[in-house]
Parts: structure tokens; sequence; C-alpha cells
């Protein structure tokens, strides 16, 4: 039980990243049905244009116009088009029917074209949400944001900060100020690294937590720990397969059971040497990592959606106080 984040739902944003594959949509959505459970009404929003959060919840696809996809989670998924007008429309209090206007089209150039503005997009519009909620105008009580891979997500936190850093004045200021102080605000934001224990994804969650505190204010959260093996066997059961492996062993395996059966000496070896490299790069994450763990199982499961996030969702119920 991880006491750090006993108050991990009270905040009001929870970014989750990872390396790619490692299981971020699945932890996010998992984070959001625990969140969901425990009465909190969340909107689920997904940066990348997959588009595919809402498999989780095996509903179809979603857009930007959040839908109950789960009694107490609304997913959305972010689109900086639909940012760029949602944004026009409120602050500069132009109403963008149909196509994109001339200006909206030159904007969206300079949104894809200039660093960092594609990135505000994405993040204002989230800390928009953030906002509503703090400011009490929400029927929400948290956002999750399903953020980009390690690679990008330090990029995507700083923009305000590094847009403020190249326009410091006026309106500019004011707009990213706010934005900047929602962020940085651990009553508020925390941000979650989600890693498996294997090589590359642990050297990248060491790589993005110091390039965060290095390069961002953002208040880190914890690291959850993906696809952690179950320890099968004891040393005991290890000793009595390796036994069997031995010429007479496997003759008689062969000779009872059928010349298929040696398959499962094999299996349990290889389990056996996954689950021990796995241990060892767990060892490394946490001599290296001072933030507190949480571990979620192996599912060894056909069948991916829901009942995947429900499981891990009771994973993550056992380890969140
Ligand atoms: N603990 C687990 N046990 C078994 N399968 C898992 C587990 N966690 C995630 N998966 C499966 O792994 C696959 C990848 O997960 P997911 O899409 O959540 O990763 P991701 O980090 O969001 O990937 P991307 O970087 O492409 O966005 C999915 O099919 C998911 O169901
Ligand atoms: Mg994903």
């Amino acid at each position: 039980m991880v006491e750090h984040s006993a108050s991990i739902f009270d905040r009001r944003l929870l970014v989750v990243t990872g390396k790619g594959g490692v299981g971020k949509s699945t932890v996010a959505a998992s984070l959001a049905l625990l969140a969901a459970r425990r009465g909190k009404r969340v909107l689920l929003v997904e940066v990348d244009a997959k588009g595919n959060l809402a498999d989780a919840f095996e509903h179809r696809q979603v857009g930007y116009t959040p839908v109950e996809v789960h009694p107490g989670v609304l997913v959305m998924t972010l689109d900086t088009e639909k940012s760029l007008r949602e944004y026009m429309h409120i602050n500069l209090k132009i109403p963008i029917f149909g196509h994109l206007s001339p200006l909206a089209r030159a904007l969206e150039f300079v949104a894809t074209a200039a660093p960092g503005v594609k990135e505000i997009l994405t993040i204002g519009k989230v800390l928009w949400d953030v906002r509503e909620i703090v400011e009490g105008r929400s029927e929400f009580d948290l956002v999750i944001m399903d953020a980009a891979a390690s690679g990008h997500v330090v990029a995507q936190l700083g923009a305000a900060d590094s847009i403020r850093a190249l326009v410091d004045v006026g309106p500019v200021r004011a707009q990213t100020e706010w934005m900047v102080e929602l962020l940085s605000d651990p009553a508020i934001t925390a941000v979650n690294v989600v890693t498996t224990p294997e090589e590359m994804p642990v050297a990248e969650t060491v790589d993005v937590i110091a390039r965060l505190r290095a390069e961002t204010a953002v208040p880190l959260g914890c690291v959850i720990v993906n696809r952690v093996l179950p320890e099968l066997f004891t040393t005991h059961d290890e000793l009595a397969f390796e036994s069997l492996n031995q010429p007479s062993g496997r003759e008689s395996l062969v000779e009872h059971v059928g010349s298929g059966s040696i398959a499962v000496l094999d299996a349990a070896r290889l389990a056996v040497a996954l689950r021990r490299s796995r241990a060892e790069h767990l060892g490394e994450l946490r001599a290296d990592v001072d933030l507190p763990c949480l571990y979620l199982p192996y599912l060894f499961t056909r069948s991916f959606g829901l009942r995947v996030t429900r499981l891990l969702a009771d994973a993550l119920d056992e380890e969140i106080a």
C-alpha cells in the first residue's frame, strides 16, 4: 500500500505518460474506472488522435465531445483544430461554423509550424477543464490525461512555460500564467509514469523523470510498473523442473505423457528466466527512482477491453490507499 498517493484522486489533473506501448492508455483507463468507483466524475482525455482509448471500455470511438463510456467516466479525444476553434470562440468571440475560416486556417498553420503552439492548444484545453473544476463550474471532479509518450511529454507539459519565455508580455503572459500555476501546484496536478520491468522502459522512465524535474515545474506522482510477472514457481518447484529436464526425466515424460509435454519444461524455464530478468530491471528502477511505485500484474488473458481495465483497476485499488 503506497501512503504517498493516499490523496491521488483528490488532485484535479492526473497526467499519465511513459514509453510507447507500455500500457499508458490501459492504465489511464483503469485509473479513471477506479476514481469513478470511488465516487468521482472523471474526464478522461486522449491527447493523440488515435481515438482508441474508448476501446478500454468496449465503447465505440469517441471524438472531441466527451461521451460517458462507463458510469462516471467520460472520454474525449483531443483535436488541435477543434481546440483552436473553441479557443477562438471563447477568447476572441469569433463564431466559427462549418469549415475552418481563412483565419483559423492561417492560425492552424502557425499551430503546426511554430514550436510549442500545437502543444499549448493541447495542454491549454486540458488545463481549461481543470480550471473549470477548481473554480467550481464543472460537472467533473478530476481530469485524467492520457498524455504524449515520454519522448514528447516534456515539450507538452512545458509548452506554457516555453511560450511565456518567448513572449513575456500582455495577454500571452496572462493566458499562460494560469496554466503554469495549475500545472505546478502539487495539490492539483501529478504526473505519473507508466513503465514495465524491462530495460528500455526503465531507462526511459529514469530519463523522463530527470527531464521533467530539470525542465518543468510539474509535480511528480508515482511510477506505475505494469506487466509485472507473477511468481509462478518457488525455488523448490524450479529444482523439480530442472531435474525433470534431465535426459531420464524427459524420457519418462515423453513415455508417460507424450512428446508434447516437453514444451512445458521449456515454458517453465522461460518463465523463470523472464521473471529473473524482470526482477533485475525492477531493482534498477527502485535504485534510480525515488518516487512511490505501484505494481500491476501481467494479465494472461485473451480478451482485452473492459475486462482488462477492470482487473487492473482492482489491482490499483489494492495499491492506492
Ligand atoms: N498488465 C497488462 N497485462 C496484459 N496486457 C496488457 C497489460 N497492460 C496493457 N496491456 C495490453 O498491452 C497493449 C498496449 O497497451 P496500451 O495501448 O495501453 O499502451 P500505450 O502505452 O497506451 O501504447 P501507445 O504508446 O501506443 O499509446 C494493449 O493491448 C493492452 O490491452
Ligand atoms: Mg496509448
